[in-house]
């Protein structure tokens, strides 16, 4: 059966060139989604490797078809958070490029049964991973307030995440997409309602970053892969928020750093030595064409680091 699996490929061009693909080198995608960036790093291997890793099922069962012709793409079912057993399992120890595309999917946020859009009415789900037991739904219906607000705050950098946990907490249980849209409309003044470009994106965001644990693990994933790249190797990540570009930024910046010593320290006491170059030190965004072709795009920053 064809697994319809529909998401175009974000800087596919920038992304391609930043990771310098060898013939002969192992490649990892962390995010393999679609296969999009996947299916132009295979295009650049002759007797080198691709593994392809996505949490949903529907990412897997996708590549398996679109890629059923290629013997160098190992596809697996998992969580990058666990990379470290995941390739000791497949006896991979190192690595000549790392991808990461965070976040979610369009086939993820088009699919209506997956509850991840306020565009559609679906029951709350929003889980990446469908075998994972905890949802929106938990988060929604069983959080404090203390704790929903702090999510909304933090995880969707929304100033009126204390009125909509609050209106959330009233009108529970809390069952549906546009229930929630309905809600978050509810709980901020209407001009703010109009002003903004899609006044719960921000709150669905938080959510949905909740629901998958986007960021845990995330810094010590990326410090991980670093260490696992052979020199010359070629790390990329893409971004779409500035919580996820944060924790890169940072992880990248230690590792291209010489003395991590407190500023005003007279000598370097720490020791630690760079082990990577940064091939950009500004993030790179998309082109202002595929910004118009793909809005997708517009926010996302792709930082690509060298190992030394
Ligand atoms: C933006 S899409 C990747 C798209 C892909 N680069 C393409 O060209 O089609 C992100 C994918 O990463 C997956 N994902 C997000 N976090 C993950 C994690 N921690 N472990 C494994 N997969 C993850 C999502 O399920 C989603 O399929």
């Amino acid at each position: 059966m064809e697994t319809e699996f529909k998401h175009i490929p974000i800087m596919l061009k920038e992304v391609t060139s930043g990771l310098n693909i060898r013939p002969d080198g192992i490649y990892l995608d962390c995010t393999i989604g679609g296969g999009g960036h996947s299916e132009e790093i295979l295009k650049h291997l002759t007797t080198g490797k691709l593994i392809g890793i996505d949490k949903d099922q529907d990412a897997i069962d996708a590549c398996k078809q679109r890629f059923k012709d290629k013997s160098n793409l190992i596809l697996y079912k998992g969580d990058f958070k666990n990379i470290e057993s995941i390739l000791k399992e497949l006896k991979i120890d190192k690595l000549d490029g790392v991808l990461m595309d965070l976040g979610v999917s369009s086939h993820q946020i088009d699919s209506k049964e997956r509850g991840f859009s306020f565009r559609f009415d679906a029951p709350l789900d929003m889980r990446m991973d469908k075998s994972q037991p905890f949802s929106a739904l938990d988060v929604v219906n069983k959080y404090s307030l203390n704790h929903l607000t702090r999510i909304i705050r933090e995880y969707g950098e929304e100033s009126y995440a204390h009125s909509i946990a609050l209106n959330i907490i009233k009108n529970r249980p809390v069952n549906t997409t546009k229930q929630l849209a309905q809600i978050i409309e509810n709980s901020m003044p209407k001009k703010v309602v109009f002003s903004r470009n899609g006044a719960h994106k921000k709150t669905f965001q938080a959510i949905r970053i909740e629901v998958n644990g986007e960021l845990d693990k995330l810094f010590e994933t990326i410090m991980f892969l670093i260490t696992k790249l052979n020199k010359g190797g070629r790390m990329a990540i893409l971004t779409f928020h500035s919580l996820e570009d944060r924790i890169v930024k940072n992880a990248y910046k230690i590792n291209a750093t010489d003395c991590l010593c407190p500023p005003g320290t007279p000598i370097c006491i720490c020791g630690h030595k760079k082990s990577v170059k940064l091939i950009n030190k500004k993030p790179i965004v998309a082109s202002s064409e595929e910004q118009k072709e793909n809005p997708r795009s517009t926010s996302a920053k792709l930082r690509i680091l060298e190992k030394l």
